[in-house]
């Protein structure tokens, strides 16, 4: 009798807390919201593709990777609230100078992004959002059928705290097992099939040696070369990043069949041997896993669809939205800092108007 009370006791609590984590996901997605900007800025989204598809078509289409990647690397580290894009000050030095987020680039079309929709729009559009967008742009470029895979829910808020010893904890490293990656992903709500469908992006991009020669060289007391690699693929690999290469100009694709189509052909690759990081290879490591890279593999449709869904989830970790944080006038500089410069450029104006007027007075003196 004792343990039936005992069980529906537990049961109870069980329910209440579950109905709260539920309640939390809903409230987190009732604060996004698809069309957010319908009556304050209805142009925004326009003007983000805009600026995106011309810099890709402008010779750059490694802009869409990077647009990606910057989006994740945003959303990890303090959730989706644009504090990569904030520039170190004097007594900070900020995510970008991290050793992950040093190979990431786009911050300047970021920048236009911005100054276009400020000068129609001022003080309404989020840098959180407007990176949001111009990822989800990013997929439709670089998908084969150019499709807009999904909808982005917008409101997000800037933060103001960006923080460079904070990348490093909570960026999944490419150095990570199949246990760490589940446990990094589940740490940002995000589930082990969330990891296989996300990492999916690495569909498209490239690599600095230094983040996969750990399987070209000294693997291990019995192998010099990872045994996972595909043995004419690990030759080539060598070729391009001998020992200790420290150019960071030279990359590899992390997707060598398709390296400009984001596609499930990144799961094929893997399945046979070319996975480029540790971690990529990682996913085949747990049957659980390696099951989901199979069916994303046989199944392209599926896996656009998953990823669109991922993407919107990714987007949603832990953000800032009603009267939290703030929209910052320029992605680089806190507002309370801009107001700082501003005033300094003020100050400095009068003081050379100051200037100027005594020298006037000065020769107008010699003069008479
Ligand atoms: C699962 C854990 C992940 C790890 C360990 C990881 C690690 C890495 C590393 C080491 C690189 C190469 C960086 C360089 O050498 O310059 C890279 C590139 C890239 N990653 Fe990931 N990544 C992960 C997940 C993701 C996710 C979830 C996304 C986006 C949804 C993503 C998007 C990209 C893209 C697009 C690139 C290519 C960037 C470019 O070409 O500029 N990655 N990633």
């Amino acid at each position: 009798m004792g343990d039936t009370r005992n069980i529906d006791l537990r049961f109870v609590m069980f329910s209440v807390i579950s109905v709260f984590l539920l309640m939390e996901r809903f409230y987190v997605h009732a604060t996004l919201k698809v069309g957010f900007y319908n009556q304050s800025c209805p142009l925004v989204e326009e003007i983000v593709r805009s600026v995106i598809t011309k810099a890709y078509y402008a010779n750059n289409p490694q802009i869409a990777p990077a647009l990606i990647r910057m989006h994740f690397h945003d959303c990890f580290v303090r959730g989706c609230d644009g504090s990569i894009l904030l520039d170190s000050t004097p007594g900070n030095t900020s995510e970008k100078e991290a050793i992950p987020n040093q190979s990431i680039r786009g911050y300047e079309v970021i920048d236009e992004a911005k100054a276009m929709v400020e000068s129609l729009c001022p003080s309404t559009v989020s840098c959180a959002d407007i990176l949001a967008f111009a990822a989800r742009d990013s997929t439709t470029l670089t998908l084969a059928s150019k499709k807009i895979l999904y909808q982005v829910a917008a409101g997000r808020r800037d933060g103001s705290i960006s923080l460079e010893n904070e990348v490093a904890m909570n960026l999944p490293s490419p150095l990570f097992n199949a246990t760490q990656l589940i446990s990094n992903f589940e740490s940002k709500n995000l589930t082990a099939e969330d990891l296989v469908v996300l990492t999916g992006a690495h569909s498209i991009g490239v690599a600095q040696c230094g983040s996969f020669t750990n399987r070209l060289y000294n693997f291990s007391n019995a192998s010099n070369t990872d045994p996972t690699l595909d043995p004419v693929y690990a030759e080539i690999l060598e070729m391009k990043c001998p020992s200790n290469s420290t150019n960071s100009s030279i990359v590899v694709a992390l997707d060598s069949l398709t390296p400009k189509t984001l596609d499930n052909m990144f799961y094929i690759g893997l399945m046979n041997n070319l996975g480029l990081l540790s971690s990529d290879q990682a996913l085949l490591t747990e049957e659980f896993l390696r099951i989901l890279v199979e069916m994303n593999a046989s199944n392209e449709k599926l896996w656009e669809s998953k990823f669109g869904e991922a993407m919107v989830k990714m987007g949603e970790i832990e953000v800032l939205s009603g009267s939290d944080g703030e929209i910052r006038k320029n992605c680089r500089i806190v507002n309370s800092n801009a107001l700082v410069d501003l005033a300094y450029l003020r100050f400095r104006s009068d003081e050379v108007k100051e200037e100027g007027k005594q020298q006037h007075q000065e020769q107008h003196k010699q003069s008479a």
